[in-house]
């Protein structure tokens, strides 16, 4: 029945599978993937600020207050002006019909809101969730307002800021929409 050849592959076969059933993983059943999450690593997780506003935090701040801070934690990479520096975007200025086109928070992004949950969940790279809530809507207003989009004196706060209407609002398609309308 079993030739020498297929006898010889189904021993390797064996002793193959033995070292496996030997580390445990067949007993625990479990492939020993990844690391558990601990409590502190959960925190700030659910820190999610919807284009609506929602999940906005208590808190106000105008560009006027960010200015400092923006020259501080930002400048070094996204520029003076928010023009850019090599390999970092630009925050300020720019087009989307332009030859190439150059997408910023100013021409490209629908929600103001947005600017929020990205700056607070993810700014400066080197230290992000360090700007406390305050720090974050000034920043997020001297931002703004590097796009002539508010003045230095608009206080944004969980009100006012889903209220910003952006350039490019209107540039977006939903998708979901589109199919639910064609025949
Ligand atoms: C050490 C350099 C560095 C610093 C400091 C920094 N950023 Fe950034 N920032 C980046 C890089 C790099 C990206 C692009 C990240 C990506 O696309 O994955 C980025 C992306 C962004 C974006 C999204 C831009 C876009 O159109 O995609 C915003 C908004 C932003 N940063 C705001 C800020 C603000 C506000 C601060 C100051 C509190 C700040 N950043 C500090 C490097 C920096």
């Amino acid at each position: 029945m079993f030739t020498p050849e297929l006898r010889t592959r189904l021993l390797t076969g064996l002793v193959c599978l033995l070292p496996l059933a030997s580390t445990g993983l067949a007993a625990e059943n479990t492939p020993h993937l990844g690391q558990a999450v601990s409590e502190d690593q959960l925190q700030g997780v659910d820190l999610i600020v919807m284009p609506d506003g929602s999940g906005l935090p208590p808190g106000a701040g105008t560009a006027a207050q960010g200015r400092a801070l923006y020259a501080q934690q930002c400048a070094a990479c996204h520029g003076a002006q928010g023009e850019g520096t090599p390999g970092v975007p630009a925050l300020a200025g720019g087009s989307t019909t332009a030859t190439p086109p150059l997408m910023t928070v100013g021409s490209y992004w629908p929600y103001a809101t947005t600017v929020y949950d990205y700056v607070r969940r993810a700014m400066p790279p080197t230290a992000p969730k360090s700007l406390s809530d305050v720090e974050v809507y000034q920043v997020v207003a001297y931002v703004l307002h590097l796009n002539g989009l508010i003045t230095e004196d608009f206080e944004l706060n969980r009100n006012s800021l889903p209220a910003v209407v952006m350039p490019n609002r209107d540039g977006f398609v939903d998708r979901s929409q589109v199919q639910k309308a064609s025949p």
